[in-house]
Order: structure tokens, then C-alpha cells, then sequence
């Protein structure tokens, strides 16, 4: 197991030194958020690659994201969705988010984002209210048993053609456990069946293994 778990992190450092172009922006605002004691859960450069890839390739232009941490997946799909798009991303903890606002203006993407700071159910609802526009992706990377609460929002703020694409999906494999009592998986599990029975969603899954240990993203177009 040892060897396999070197040899990810091995795979994943060349792919990310061969085809990733990190800059010293996103290198600051993932030793900025370690040195600040937060959590190391920002995804990989190279899935912040892939989430910016994929906003590029649905021709985003308006991307809300749930879970800003210190803003590093934020500033991918800033930067994806040009000077003219716009993320809203959710935060619960104001500290985070103050962070990921120095962090995104370092980064040049301050002025196209904006960080909606307490409890993503609040701030979602508040999105729905108010009417907003229909967001091109949404990015689910929260607290994992609100999943099914979040995807509910996420089906109204989006558009026939939207993507929604959501992180932690795995979890070294304990979402295969349907008589789990962990919050997390419960919610993972929930979501994905939703995902499953929404006539209006085509969806699929994938493992990763990497910097980030074993987990996984899901992955739904709206219909
Ligand atoms: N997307 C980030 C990582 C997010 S980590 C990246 O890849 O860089 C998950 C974040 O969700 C944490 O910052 C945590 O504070 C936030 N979070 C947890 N529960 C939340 C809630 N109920 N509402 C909003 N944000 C929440
Ligand atoms: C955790 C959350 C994440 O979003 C992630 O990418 C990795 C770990 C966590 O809560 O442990
Ligand atoms: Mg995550």
C-alpha cells in the first residue's frame, strides 16, 4: 500500500510538473492557507486544472462554488471563466474567507469574484430568492452531508446544459458502505442516488488516486 501511495503522489508531481502551469499566485495561496493552519483540502493543481477545463469547455462564464477554504479552486475558475465571467463562491467561516480574498487579489481575480460568507443552505436559498441568473457549473467541495440540500439549490440555479461536479466523492472508498453511519458518506450516497433518479440529470463518477490520497469527483450535466 505504501509503495502504490508514493508512486501516486510520484505520478501526480509529473503530470502536474509536465502539464500544469501553477503559478506563483495559487503556489502562495496553498502556503498562505497551510501557514494559517487551515485544513489541506484544496484540490490538487491538477484538479484545479481539470474543474478550470471543464468550465472552459461548457463556455462558463458564471460559476458558483460551495467551499471557498482559502480560495485556491476559486482561482482556477476565475481565471477559467475570463476577465468577463464571474464565480460566487460560499464560505462558512469568515476567517477562511477573509484569506481567500487576499488570496484572490494577489491572484489578479478579486473584482470577478464574489465570497458569500456563512452557511452554504442560507446563502443558496438567499441565490434562489433572489432570483439569480442560472449559474454554467457549479462545484460542490462543502461539508459532504449537506450534498443533497446543495444539489436541490444547484438544480434551480442552473440551466438545461450546466454542469455540476462534485469533489470527495470516494473517500478511500468508504462510500461503498450503504449501512454506514458516517454524516459524510450518508450524504455522498444520497446525492449520488439523486443524481441517479433526476430525469433531468445525466451523471457519472470516477475515482482518483494522487496528491490527494483516493477519492473521486462526480460529474452531472443538467438536461
Ligand atoms: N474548494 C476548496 C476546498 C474547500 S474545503 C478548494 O479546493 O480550494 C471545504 C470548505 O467548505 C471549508 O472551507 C469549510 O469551511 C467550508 N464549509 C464547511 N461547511 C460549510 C457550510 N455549511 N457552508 C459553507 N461552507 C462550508
Ligand atoms: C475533506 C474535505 C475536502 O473537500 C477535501 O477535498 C478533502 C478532505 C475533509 O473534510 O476531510
Ligand atoms: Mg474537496
Amino acid at each position: 500500500m505504501y509503495e502504490s501511495t508514493r508512486l501516486w503522489r510520484e505520478v501526480d508531481d509529473y503530470f502536474v510538473g509536465t502539464l500544469v502551469a501553477e503559478d506563483e499566485a495559487l503556489v502562495q495561496t496553498r502556503t498562505a492557507s497551510h501557514a494559517a493552519g487551515l485544513p489541506p483540502h484544496e484540490v490538487a493543481p491538477n484538479q484545479g486544472a481539470l474543474l478550470a477545463l471543464l468550465a472552459r469547455a461548457a463556455g462558463a462564464r458564471c460559476v458558483l462554488e460551495v467551499g471557498t477554504l482559502a480560495g485556491y479552486s476559486t482561482i482556477w475558475l476565475a481565471r477559467a471563466v475570463g476577465p468577463d465571467g464571474r464565480v460566487t463562491t460560499l464560505e462558512l467561516d469568515p476567517e477562511y474567507a477573509a484569506l481567500a480574498r487576499a488570496n484572490l487579489e494577489r491572484a489578479g481575480v478579486a473584482d470577478r469574484v464574489e465570497i458569500v460568507v456563512g452557511p452554504a443552505v442560507d446563502s443558496l436559498a438567499a441565490l434562489v430568492d433572489a432570483g439569480a441568473e442560472p449559474f454554467d457549473l457549479v462545484f460542490l467541495d462543502a461539508d459532504k452531508p449537506n450534498n443533497p440540500g446543495y444539489l436541490d439549490a444547484a438544480l434551480q440555479l442552473t440551466r438545461p446544459g450546466s454542469l455540476i461536479v462534485a469533489d470527495n466523492v470516494v473517500r478511500d472508498g468508504a462510500v461503498v458502505d450503504a449501512d454506514s453511519t458516517d454524516e459524510r458518506v450518508r450524504g455522498v450516497r444520497r446525492f449520488l442516488r439523486m443524481l441517479a433518479e433526476h430525469p433531468h440529470l445525466e451523471a457519472t463518477a470516477l475515482q482518483t488516486v494522487g496528491t490527494k490520497g483516493w477519492d473521486g469527483f462526480a460529474l452531472a450535466l443538467v438536461h
